[in-house]
């Protein structure tokens, strides 16, 4: 995959395999990275990126919450996402932005240099698997999710991720594809990469921000089940209320709805009928078949 494959690094295309840091970088060293995932889609007039306002506002959030200074404006990310579309003619695929610092931190633990920028075109492929909505399995997690005190949860930085790591590699030893957090409230929260959802009656349920990731999917997703009528709920979840749902699905930007087939011991329809009706949904919008959400879809020229 990485032959002739671009990187734009601070303003310049490089080889893919000459995009690295340090061993003792602080983004590498300390895990402290901040990053953004989003879909790229092929448009009737060109490629076209999924919500690519809202991942940069979270990615400029990030930097915030975590004290850190982007080198580069909003505009100028937009720009050069579209630049690294078109240098490595990507088609359907994701656009993965790292914020790091590149540069040795041996000792230090902060740093007041600006962060570093890479922005890397995933094209998608079997193992990627982005329009892939085969049903699932899901389990929950023997660890808890990360309390928002202990670091912002909001704040999409690599560190994060060794809780979701932890969650993952429990769930895929028990068998299952996918492991879902409780939060230290007892409280549902979310799986490693994904944001979870349960149908229970005919309401959309999904646990509430403030100790998840502020995912653009699950937004997405609230929005256009209220637009076609479905209701919608964002109170805390009881693990146990996953027990008596009647759908259980998960969603992150690759893809929009993964219905669960087993959860524990039980089996679900997979996917039920109104997880089908947002698959559905999301397709026609991605495929600009429903103007009701095209500003969602924003053009790369
Ligand atoms: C912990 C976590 N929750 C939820 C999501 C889904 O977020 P989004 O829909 O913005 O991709 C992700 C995506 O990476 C994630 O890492």
């Amino acid at each position: 995959m990485s032959n002739e494959r671009k990187v734009w690094r601070n303003g310049k295309f490089i080889p893919w395999e000459k995009a690295s840091v340090p061993l003792l970088s602080h983004g590498f060293s300390r895990g402290s990275a901040i990053f953004e995932v989003f879909g790229i889609h092929e448009g009737p007039e060109g490629p076209f990126a999924f919500r690519m306002d809202e991942h940069l506002k979270r990615l400029m959030q990030s930097a915030r919450l975590l004290g850190m200074e982007m080198a580069y404006s909003t505009k100028e990310i937009v720009d050069a996402v579209a630049e690294t579309v078109k240098a490595n003619h990507l088609g359907r695929g994701l656009i993965k932005i790292l914020a790091y610092w590149g540069e040795e931190a041996i000792i230090q633990m902060v740093l007041e240099s600006k962060l570093d920028l890479a922005i890397f075109a995933i094209p998608d492929s079997e193992e990627l698997g982005l329009d892939k909505v085969g049903p699932i399995t899901a389990c929950l997690s023997k660890w808890r999710k990360i309390h928002p005190e202990t670091v912002p949860v909001a704040a999409k930085s690599c560190a994060n991720y060794l809780n979701g790591y932890l969650a993952r590699r429990d769930a895929n030893r028990r068998g299952f594809d996918v492991g879902l957090l409780v939060g230290t409230d007892g409280f549902l929260a979310e799986g490693s990469i994904e944001s979870v959802f349960l149908v229970k009656d005919g309401v959309l349920k999904t646990p509430p921000l403030g100790r998840i990731l502020s995912s653009i999917t699950r937004k997405s997703l609230l929005q256009a089940a209220s637009t076609i009528g479905i209701p919608t709920s964002e109170d805390s979840i009881l693990p146990e209320e996953l027990f008596v749902a009647d759908e259980i699905f998960t969603s992150h930007s690759g893809i929009k709805v993964s219905p669960v087939a087993r959860f524990e011991d039980r089996t679900l329809p997979a996917p039920g009928p109104i997880s089908r009706r947002l698959i559905e949904l999301m397709e026609n919008i991605l495929h600009f078949r429903d103007d009701r959400f095209k500003e969602w879809l924003i053009a790369l020229d």
